[in-house]
This record gives C-alpha cells, structure tokens and sequence, in this order.
C-alpha cells in the first residue's frame, strides 16, 4: 500500500465570521492509501460533502495541507492544480442536479476531457466517452446521443459515474452517490463501483448515511464530528464495536433511521 492522499488539520469557516467556534471543519486530519475506499459518516451538517467538495477543488479551506500524490494541492495554482484537479473527480447525490438537461450524454461525458484539456484530438476523445460509457454498460449507440430527461435514475447517476471516470481519476469522491436510488439500483451501483475499483485502482472517498452499505464495499470508516474526525478503522469493527461516544451515538441514530425507513417501504 502506498500513500495517496494525507488530509492534515483542514479547516473550513464559512461566511465572515472567521471565529474557530463557528469552523465547521475545525481539525480534519486522515489519509488515504492508493486504491482504498473509505467512508466517510456523519450527522447531517457535520461538514462530509464540505471535506468532499474541497478536496475536489470546488471549494476553497481556510486552513491546513492537503497532500495529493506528491504534492500539496493548497499551494498549487494554474495549470498544475488543474492537472491535479483531474485526478480528483466528483460524483453527486443527485443524478437530475448534476447533469445539464441542454446536453446530450455523449457530450456530457466529454465535457471533463475538454476542461481539463486531457485530449485535443476530437476523435480520441470520442473514443475515451464511448469507453467510458460501455463501462458504466450504458451502450454509446444507444445512449449517446439522449438526453439526462430521456433516461431513468440509475442510468443518469451512471453517466454521473462516466463523467468522473473518463478522465482516468485517482480518486473519486462519492457525495452519496445512492441516496436517491431504490435497494437494486444502489447495490448495482455499488457494484459497478468495486467494478471499476478493482479494474483502475481508483480509491473512493465514499460519503453516506446508510452504513449497511458501508459494509463489505469501504475498507475503513471516517466518523466527523464537531469538525473532527473523532473515530476511524476497519468498517466492521466501527460498525459493531464502536468506541468512542459520539459513534455509538452516530450509528444508533443512522440504524433507527434505517429501521424506520424499512418500515415505511
Ligand atoms: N456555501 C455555504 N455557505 C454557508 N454555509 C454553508 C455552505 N455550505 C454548507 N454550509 C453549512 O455547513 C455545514 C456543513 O454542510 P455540509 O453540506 O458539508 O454537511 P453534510 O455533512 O454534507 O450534511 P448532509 O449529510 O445533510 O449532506 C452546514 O451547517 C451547512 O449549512
Ligand atoms: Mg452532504
């Protein structure tokens, strides 16, 4: 195993008030091995699609490093924080919000490849979407020129997986990519992800609320808390054996929340 990603001290204020009390990521530190997914738990408002969205460039920390395969992604601008950008894809909770409904699939899919300049040959790029999408098994022939409005749930977080892939990532941050999903489409996505795990090596940052999910998919568990990561480690041993208070209390709640939802279905 090798070192990926080393999160240290990361700190996040937003608005003006720059007081520590008011952070909400206040001393966010973990790492991450090349290839490994981990999870990442935690209430809502706890800070997850936070500690995701910067370290996916799409917001900026007030605070700590940021250590990416061998450099510190706070202290690079220009081309080379977009070169690193690349390796650092995003897929989001909502298949209908993430993608534009004005652009068809084949499009949506080579839009990564045109803003991080990965291929300027039109014909290559054409190659790598439609690759892209046999591996999310949605056919190019047949998909490619829909439109988001034109596909059910699953297919449109597939093309959301075809995005984040094409440009070949390292790490993929997964903002619970199956919350919206019913229990098929979320174990076939799951799937796909361990699929694509197993083929590329790519490491996922894996954010969710259902931890059953966590289970046999995550190789180890973040818990944040009060803008700390105040628990990690193997998922099962998390899970059944957790220690510290503010888990016990963090899984109990996430487990009646599953119960209830399991009521309701
Ligand atoms: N752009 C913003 N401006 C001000 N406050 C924000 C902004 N984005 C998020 N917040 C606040 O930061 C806190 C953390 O938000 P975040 O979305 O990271 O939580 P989360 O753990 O992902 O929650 P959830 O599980 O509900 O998705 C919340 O209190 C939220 O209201
Ligand atoms: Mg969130």
């Amino acid at each position: 195993m090798s070192l990926l990603l080393n999160v240290d001290s990361l700190r996040k204020v937003y608005g003006h008030a720059k007081h520590e009390e008011t952070a909400i990521l206040k001393d966010v530190s973990f790492s991450l091995q090349r290839g490994e997914i981990v999870g990442l738990i935690g209430a809502s408002g706890a800070g997850k699609s936070t500690v995701g969205r910067i370290l996916a460039s799409l917001e900026q920390q007030n605070g700590g490093t940021i250590w990416f395969d061998g450099s510190d992604l706070t202290e690079l601008t220009g081309k080379r924080r977009r070169a690193f950008a690349k390796d650092i894809q995003m897929i989001f909770q909502d298949p209908y919000d993430s993608l534009s409904g004005r652009m068809c699939i084949q499009d949506l899919v080579e839009e990564p490849l045109i803003i991080q300049k990965y291929e300027k040959d039109s014909a290559k790029r054409r190659q790598l979407v439609n690759e892209a999408l046999s591996l999310v098994s949605l056919d190019p022939k047949k998909y490619g020129a829909r439109f988001p409005h034109e596909l059910s749930g699953g297919e449109r977080q597939r093309v959301g997986v075809a995005r984040a892939l094409v440009c070949r990532p390292k790490l993929i941050i997964c903002d619970e990519p199956t919350s919206m999903l019913d229990t098929s489409l979320r174990l076939e996505l799951i799937g796909l992800l361990k699929k694509l795990n197993e083929q590329f090596g790519i490491a996922y940052l894996f954010i969710t609320h259902d931890i059953a999910l966590t289970k046999g998919f995550c190789h180890r568990l973040l818990v944040l808390y009060e803008g700390h990561i105040v628990d990690q480690g193997f998922t099962e041993t998390v899970i059944e054996y957790p220690e510290h208070p503010f888990t016990i209390k963090l899984i109990e709640a996430l487990r009646s929340l599953e119960n209830t939802k399991g009521e309701s279905q």
